[in-house]
């Protein structure tokens, strides 16, 4: 974790504004979205995939950092709008857009659309001829292979995103063409997330290329936008190595020597959640109970995985412990195993299993979730158990923001009727 959050610091921050609680780093916002930049291919244009932490305040940062932003609903529409951001840096991709979604966007003139079907073109069609607009939209396409090792992989297998690359004939361009109310300007593919390997994200990439001025040449559509996705994975585990942006940097710019005399129009965009937020956040909960049963540790804590379920889930899925630590002020004590469990009347609500831990950690203590600024709180089943939710702050140079305050039951009730 970055030197800015400090045992000392994180309990004042905890004291101040209460736990559960979400304390995100502006500076390393600041340090991700400049690697990131400097690593991937050269010329091209890193979009923030706001889905991981659509927080007006953390888009505000994104725009601040010369980021465009990728959205996946009105909402998120919205809240970039709110964060300064207009049409033309904004990309809207989702398998499930509505009609009002798809007015709202055409309304906003967003840079582009990535559709999943030529049926789904017609719609964005229809629309934007009622509005008296031409939409600029390109085809997601989920490629035939997925030779990659994401930890999720989202396309190059039986998916519900994106056109089948087997599918997009002459039939399909035809069609596309005969939308008058439409601009196809190129291709998006995102094959999946969490790639912690340079040579997948760089085959995918070359893939993406290669496919995309294929069908471009082919079907004559003028390649002006290519989106190549990214996956840019963390560390979160002990058995997991970083990812190299030295070697990403240096084969990107090999990848670059390969194709980019054919791609001199073309506007290259990656996008990326995980790599630009994981690790600019932490959850701090609190421990409310200790205790042993049948020889095993338990701290109960007031968050858990109904603010942070990647913790409990993702961890399980794969079978690991996000990065933790308790900050105590009990005597030391040895390390045992124990479990970091939430509030929850469900036995999946563990954030830490078994993890060596101090065993004098108590009630009192906090317990710091490492590596949470992306899908945390928004990948999160907060309603279940109806807990407030926690506040969420970001710590900068020089002064703390406040970018969604603690909730209360009121707001629990708030669309209920009764
Ligand atoms: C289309 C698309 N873009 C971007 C992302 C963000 O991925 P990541 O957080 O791994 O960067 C996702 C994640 O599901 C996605 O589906």
């Amino acid at each position: 974790m970055n030197d800015n959050l400090t045992d000392e610091r994180i309990e004042e921050l905890a004291k101040k504004y209460g736990t559960p609680l979400y304390i995100y780093d502006r500076d390393v916002i600041r340090e991700n979205s400049r690697l990131l930049k400097d690593s991937v291919y050269p010329g091209a244009s890193v979009y923030y995939a706001m889905k991981c932490n659509p927080l007006v305040g953390i888009c505000r940062a994104f725009r601040e950092e010369g980021l465009g932003i990728e959205t996946a609903s009105k909402g998120e529409i919205v809240a970039a709008l709110k964060a300064g951001y207009t049409g033309d840096d904004i990309i809207f991709t989702s398998p499930g857009k509505t009609e009002e979604e798809i007015g709202f966007a055409v309304e906003n003139d967003l840079k582009v659309i990535n559709v999943d079907s030529l049926y789904e073109a017609g719609i964005v069609n229809s629309i934007a001829a009622k509005l008296n607009r031409k939409a600029r939209i390109a085809i997601r396409i989920n490629p035939m292979q997925c030779f990659s090792n994401a930890k999720i992989k989202m396309t190059g297998i039986p998916s519900q995103f994106g056109a089948e690359e087997e599918e997009l004939d002459e039939a399909f361009f035809d069609r596309l063409k005969s939308l008058s109310n439409i601009e196809t300007i190129g291709f998006q593919i995102y094959m999946g997330t969490q790639m912690l390997k340079v040579e997948d994200i760089i085959g995918n990439t070359e893939y993406a290329m290669r496919l995309a001025l294929r069908l471009s040449k082919e079907y004559g559509i003028k390649l002006k936008y290519l989106n190549c996705g990214g996956g840019f994975g963390v560390k979160y585990f002990k058995n997991e190595e970083p990812l190299d942006m030295q070697a990403l940097k240096s084969k990107m710019q090999d990848l670059h020597e390969r194709m980019g005399a054919e791609l001199t129009d073309t506007e290259v965009i990656f996008e990326s959640g995980r790599f630009l937020m994981a690790r600019a956040g932490v959850m701090v909960t609190r421990v409310l109970y200790r205790k042993d049963s049948k020889g095993q540790r338990f701290l109960i804590c007031d968050g858990g995985s109904n603010f942070h379920s990647s913790a409990a889930f993702l961890g399980r899925f794969v079978r690991n412990n996000f990065p933790q630590r308790a900050i105590s002020h009990c005597a030391k004590s040895e390390d045992i195993e124990t479990m970091v469990c939430g509030p929850l009347c469900t036995s999946l609500d563990v954030m830490g299993q078994k993890v060596m831990m101090d065993a004098g950690v108590d009630a009192g203590d906090l317990i710091v979730i490492e590596c949470s600024g992306a899908y945390g709180f928004t990948y999160s089943p907060s309603l279940f158990l109806s807990h407030s939710s926690p506040a969420e702050i970001m710590i900068g140079a020089d002064k703390v923001t406040v970018l969604r305050r603690r909730g209360d039951e009121e707001d629990l009730l708030k669309l209920q009727e009764y």
